[in-house]
């Protein structure tokens, strides 16, 4: 990334994304943030990370080629107001925001690329992965800028607009599946008697562990799991019980849900 990038939002998008590409070694020099009422927030990305506190959006816009919309959905007609006027055709303009499809952020910046954009929470210690979608005015240039910038967080890859509210559901929502898995294998570790930070240690580890073998032995899911589950053993008792729970089925349900909840929440 070689031009400045400035977040128009301080929430926790924002804090993660900053955190990343500190530690992806971006110069704080080269972060501006600014936010609507706490600015308190980015003076201690300031302090925290050395990134550029900055008050008003008209200073920021000023001063960073790359824009990142960082507000709540529900915010972006406010921020809008203000922005319009500033945004030109040369800056970038990337959203995070679900369900928001770059058309709708077009309508606000007549004539600048749009490059829509779904990471995740792990961003902040560059295990993201990002979805990305192109607005009809982000050329070649406009899209491999936007690919590095979360590249340096993360994987990422390409989709058709159309699929961004299933990302949204899917990897945008996903840590919190995963923490609530995470949550009741801590809980029943007690209950048996661990410690809590064994419990924890135990919870993460084999999420972190599992998900790591898939990823580096490029192995289907479904065959490791045959792979650990003698006939008749403990893994086929307690997938047993997760199948007749319907595990396998609410996290189904949960993804679509969460997709038709994205589009609701754009569509407003
Ligand atoms: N959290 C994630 O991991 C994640 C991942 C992917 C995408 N996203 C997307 O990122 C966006 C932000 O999510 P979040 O979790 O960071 O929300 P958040 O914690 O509520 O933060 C939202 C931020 O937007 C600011 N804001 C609101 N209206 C504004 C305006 N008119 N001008 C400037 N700033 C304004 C708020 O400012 P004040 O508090 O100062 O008023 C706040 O700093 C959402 O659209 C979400 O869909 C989030």
């Amino acid at each position: 990334m070689e031009t400045a990038i400035g977040f128009i939002g301080a929430g926790n998008f924002t804090e993660a994304m900053i955190r990343g590409l500190r530690a992806a070694g971006i110069d704080g020099g080269r972060i501006l943030a600014t936010t609507r009422s706490r600015f308190d927030r980015v003076e201690r990305f300031h302090t925290t990370w050395g990134i550029v506190a900055v008050r008003n959006k008209a200073d920021l816009v000023a001063s960073a080629p790359t824009l990142i919309l960082a507000m709540k959905p529900q915010d972006l007609k406010d921020a809008m107001a203000e922005l319009s006027p500033l945004i030109t055709d040369r800056h970038l303009v990337i959203t995070v925001l679900a369900g928001v499809r770059c058309a709708t952020i077009e309508g606000y910046v007549s004539g600048a690329p749009v490059v829509r954009a779904m990471p995740n929470l792990p961003m902040a210690v560059q295990a993201s992965t990002t979805a990305l979608a192109y607005g009809r005015d982000a050329a070649p240039e406009h899209r491999s800028a936007a690919k590095a910038l979360f590249a340096l967080v993360g994987d990422t890859f390409e989709v058709n607009e159309d699929l961004m509210d299933a990302v949204t559901a899917l990897s945008g929502s996903g840590p919190a599946y995963v923490y609530l898995m995470m949550e009741a294998l801590i809980d029943v570790s007690l209950q048996v008697g661990f410690s809590l930070d064994t419990a924890k240690d135990m919870a993460v580890q084999t999420i972190f562990g599992t998900a790591k073998l898939v990823k580096e032995t490029g192995a289907d899911p479904a065959d490791l799991r045959r792979r650990v589950t003698s006939p008749g053993g403990t893994t086929a008792a307690g997938l047993a019980v997760l199948e007749e729970r319907g595990f396998r089925a609410a996290l189904i349900d949960a993804v679509l849900r969460a997709t038709e909840r994205a589009r609701e929440l754009g569509s407003r």
